[in-house]
């Protein structure tokens, strides 16, 4: 029997972390899942909705670090972490993708000697002003077992002089979340409540520090959105990073003027599903939605210089087009003509097994 601390911190990990919990408890024999919740994000909407809409169970420990800057939040769960190892004495803790929780989970588990395993380890922006990338890196240095979403990941690991032997092509956990939700999202009554029908509206989803925190960038991107809201009505699920931001950058009317963006609370998992999956165009920082839209063959117009995920741009709708307020309405001009990407080929291993695969390379480090 294996026991295994699953860790979540931010909202990103829940989707990763839930069908990995839910393949682990279909194993009664082989594993006993625990849940801790580093407390990362803690609003409602960043979190508990989350636990429901993903049948997440409870956490078994809660942290509660809360907000902090990255040195103290990433200290703060460290301290509050190494009790938790040290109690319950786990044959695994499991990390998912690369927040600060992930990375401080892991550098406690490696000093005392407890075995880390890292879901979607090895991608890379190649991009050090990203907080995220420094997390990545360092995780996946130190962690036993890396499980890798596509093969990119893999080339970059052994690119790093990590051993073979540590890596472990699993496929993308997210789209076996994905793939168990699509049906339970067509549920949700977002689409009606907030008045747009199929295929009439773009998303925007924007939280990225480098975007939001610098006025520059952030008019660049208010400036594409003055254009295309001209001809697509876009839904604006609003980070509480961001929504912070627009009133500390004096941006606020300058936002509220485009009476076509329409700014909204962040959405649990399902609607947010129903949302993006029935969209025209969806206009992004984050790194998941790039995966999730090329999956749905979704256009996708990425405002960052750079992406961890290039099997979305290669094989997928993803378009890269920066902060450049031409290449943003370009992008977004390209799909509402109906020339965007289109997802092209088969996904090496996003198939919906994923956390299965995850849980045969534990069952199989063990007998080794
Ligand atoms: C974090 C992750 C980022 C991920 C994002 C997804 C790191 C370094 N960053 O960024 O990789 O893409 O989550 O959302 O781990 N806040 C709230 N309520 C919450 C959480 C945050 O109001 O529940 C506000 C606080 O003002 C906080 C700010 O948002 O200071 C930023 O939160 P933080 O967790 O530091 O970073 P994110 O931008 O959310």
């Amino acid at each position: 029997m294996l026991k295994v601390i699953n860790v979540v911190g931010a909202r990103p990990n829940f989707m990763k972390v839930a069908p990995i919990v839910a393949a682990m408890k279909q194993r009664p024999t082989k594993f006993q899942p625990l849940v801790v919740h580093t407390g990362q994000h803690y609003d409602a909407a960043m979190s508990d909705s989350f636990f429901r809409d993903l049948e997440l169970p409870q956490p078994d420990t809660h942290l509660g670090v809360g907000s902090a800057s990255h040195a103290a939040q990433t200290a703060a769960v460290m301290e509050r972490f190494e009790p938790v190892v040290l109690a319950e004495k786990p044959d695994w803790v499991l990390v998912v993708g690369d927040v600060n929780s992930t990375l401080a989970c892991a550098l406690v588990c490696v000093k005392l000697g407890v075995k880390v395993a890292h879901v979607e380890a090895g991608l890379r922006s190649r991009d050090r002003t990203m907080p995220e990338e420094i997390n990545r890196i360092l995780t996946d240095q130190i962690a036993d077992l890396l499980l890798t979403p596509s093969p990119d990941a893999d080339a970059n690991l052994k690119a790093e002089g990590i051993p073979p032997e540590r890596i472990r092509f699993v496929g993308n956990v997210m789209i076996d979340s994905l793939l168990q939700n699509l049906e339970r999202a067509r549920a949700s009554g977002v689409r009606s409540e907030l008045g747009v029908t199929d295929m009439d509206y773009g998303v925007l989803t924007l939280h990225r520090p480098s975007n939001v925190d610098q006025p520059e960038t952030f008019a660049r991107i208010l400036a594409a959105l003055e254009t295309i809201t001209h001809t697509l009505p876009v839904i604006f699920p609003v980070h509480p990073r961001t929504r912070k931001t627009i009133a500390a950058l004096g941006l606020s009317e300058r936002v509220a003027a485009m009476k076509n963006l329409r700014l909204i609370d962040p959405l649990g998992y399902l609607d947010f599903l129903s949302l993006y999956s029935n969209a025209r165009l969806v206009l992004t920082d984050s790194g998941g939605i790039q995966e999730e839209t090329t999956f749905l063959n979704i256009p996708c117009v990425t405002l960052r210089e750079n992406t961890e995920r290039p099997i979305t741009v290669e094989l997928g709708t993803n378009v890269i087009v920066g902060t450049d307020t031409t290449r943003i309405v370009d992008a977004a001009t390209a799909a509402l003509n109906g020339s965007a990407k289109k997802t092209a080929r088969q996904l090496p291993l996003w198939d919906g097994h994923a956390s299965e695969r995850i849980l045969d390379a534990l069952e199989l480090d063990a007998l080794e």
